[in-house]
């Protein structure tokens, strides 16, 4: 039996149930959040509160500080109820303005915010990683507000399927001739031999996994260039690769079904690959 949390009680998935009404699943209007959870420790719970709370302020859901740091609780709850704090797993937090009459405007005040949660096993997929995988590139007709990791996911969701339907694992986004990031993965380059990544700003989600590589990068003086990929610099990359909470690293050896570089995953993405490695399981030995 899998045990969910939702609105402060711990309950069987089965009897988890919210209105037809609520704004999550009327307007799309809310927050997600997703962690991954190494022997029962939860990897940069810091860095996705604090986008959870920057998320929710974003879109004016009034879910107090306590609530969200509250939530962390919750999650080690979910794994060890659920039998997850041996090995690997993950977590979302579903955060919608709550369940009211439709009105496009906000309910009134004193609406609760619906919480969700549940926790999965999550299974590396270490051969993939290894090997590196397929992209495909698809137009980023997201809205303009793409830092928000917000339940809308219809442009991510096209995309997906964009790139499933061609035997890829992921989307790269072109905007204006421009690479903002993946699906659901943000996309990191080494043209002319300069690794570049999208800045932050409205275009792209800052992932918390990006933001661990870039601390990483300067640790270990690896020159990183946050600068705009046009799409011809992207077809002339050497090396491609994406990353993302349940992504980590993985290189990307053909996009659009043409090689990246030599077709094989290149030096500074193995690099990164294993700098990350050794942060995420840093506590609990390497070579997992
Ligand atoms: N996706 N960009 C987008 C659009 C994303 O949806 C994600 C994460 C990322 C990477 O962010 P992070 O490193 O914080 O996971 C970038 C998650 C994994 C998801 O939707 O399931």
């Amino acid at each position: 039996m899998t045990t969910v949390y939702l609105n402060g009680e711990f309950i069987p998935k089965e009897r988890a149930t919210i209105s037809v009404e609520d704004r999550g699943f009327i307007f799309g209007d809310g927050i997600y959040e997703v962690v991954r959870v190494i022997d029962g420790r939860i990897f940069e719970w810091g860095a996705h509160a604090a986008r959870l709370a920057r998320g929710l302020s974003g879109i004016r859901i009034p879910l107090d500080a306590s609530s969200i740091e509250a939530l962390k609780g919750v999650c080690e709850r979910l794994v060890s109820d659920n039998g997850l704090a041996d090995g690997e797993a993950t977590v979302y937090m579903q955060v919608s303005r709550g369940a009211a009459p439709r009105t496009h405007h906000f309910p009134p005040p004193g609406t609760r915010p619906t919480v969700y949660a549940s926790a999965s096993r999550f299974v590396v997929p270490r051969d993939q990683r290894e090997a590196g995988v397929r992209a495909i590139t698809f137009p980023d007709f997201r809205w303009l507000r793409c830092d928000l990791k917000t339940v809308n996911l219809l442009g991510a969701v096209l995309a997906r399927q964009a790139a499933t339907e061609a035997g890829a694992y992921e989307a790269v986004l072109l905007r204006d001739g421009i690479v903002t990031e993946g699906a659901a993965t943000n996309v990191f380059a080494v043209v002319d031999g300069v690794l570049r990544t999208h800045p932050l700003g409205n275009l792209v989600l800052p992932g918390i996994t990006r933001q661990v590589l870039v601390e990483l990068m300067k640790e270990n003086g690896i020159a990183l260039v946050e600068k705009p990929v046009t799409q011809s610099e992207l077809l002339r990359a050497t090396e491609v690769f994406l990353c993302g909470t349940t992504t980590d690293v993985n290189p990307v050896i053909a996009l659009d079904g043409k090689p990246v570089g030599s077709g094989t995953p290149g030096p500074v993405t193995r690099r990164v690959q294993a700098l990350l490695d050794s942060r995420l399981y840093a506590a609990v030995g390497a070579g997992r």
